[in-house]
C-alpha cells in the first residue's frame, strides 16, 4: 500500500506542469561587448576590436587592472606566443596604444560603462 502511494505521488509529480522556459535578465557589473571609443584624440579601438575579442570578451581585458605600456605589450605578446592568437604583427602598435591610453581612463570608464549597461 505504501508503494502505491509512493507511486501516485510520483505520478502527481511528474505530471505537474513543466514551467515554459522564459528569457532570463541578468545584470552585469560591467557590460561591452566592444572595446569603446576613447574619444577625440585617443588612439582608435578598431585594431583591438579585430584582434582580440575572437576568444574572450572585451569585459574580461577591461577588468584587468591598469597596465602600464610595457606591461600591455607583454600581455600582447603572451596572447599570440601562449595562446597563439593570430594578432597582426602590424597591429600591435595601435593594440597597445589603445590599450594603454585605456588603463589611464579606467576609473571613469568603468563608471560610464557601467551606468550606461
Ligand atoms: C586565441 C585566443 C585569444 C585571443 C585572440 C586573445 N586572447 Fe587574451 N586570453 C586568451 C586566454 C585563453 C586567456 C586566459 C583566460 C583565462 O585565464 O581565463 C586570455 C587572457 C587575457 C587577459 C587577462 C590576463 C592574462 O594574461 O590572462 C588579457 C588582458 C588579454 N587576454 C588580452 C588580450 C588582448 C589585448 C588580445 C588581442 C591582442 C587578446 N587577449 C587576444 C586567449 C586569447
Amino acid at each position: 500500500m505504501r508503494r502505491v502511494a509512493a507511486l501516485a505521488a510520483l505520478l502527481v509529480l511528474g505530471a505537474a506542469p513543466v514551467p515554459a522556459n522564459r528569457p532570463v535578465s541578468i545584470d552585469l557589473p560591467f557590460d561591452a561587448t566592444l572595446f569603446p571609443d576613447l574619444g577625440r584624440g585617443a588612439p582608435a579601438a578598431d585594431a583591438i576590436n579585430n584582434n582580440c575579442l575572437a576568444c574572450h570578451s572585451a569585459e574580461m581585458v577591461l577588468n584587468q587592472p591598469a597596465l602600464t605600456r610595457a606591461e600591455w605589450a607583454a600581455e600582447v605578446t603572451k596572447m599570440r606566443s601562449v595562446y597563439k592568437a593570430p594578432v597582426a604583427p602590424a597591429d600591435d602598435a595601435a593594440i597597445i596604444d589603445w590599450l594603454t591610453a585605456m588603463s589611464s581612463r579606467l576609473p571613469a570608464m568603468r563608471s560610464s560603462l557601467s551606468a550606461s549597461g
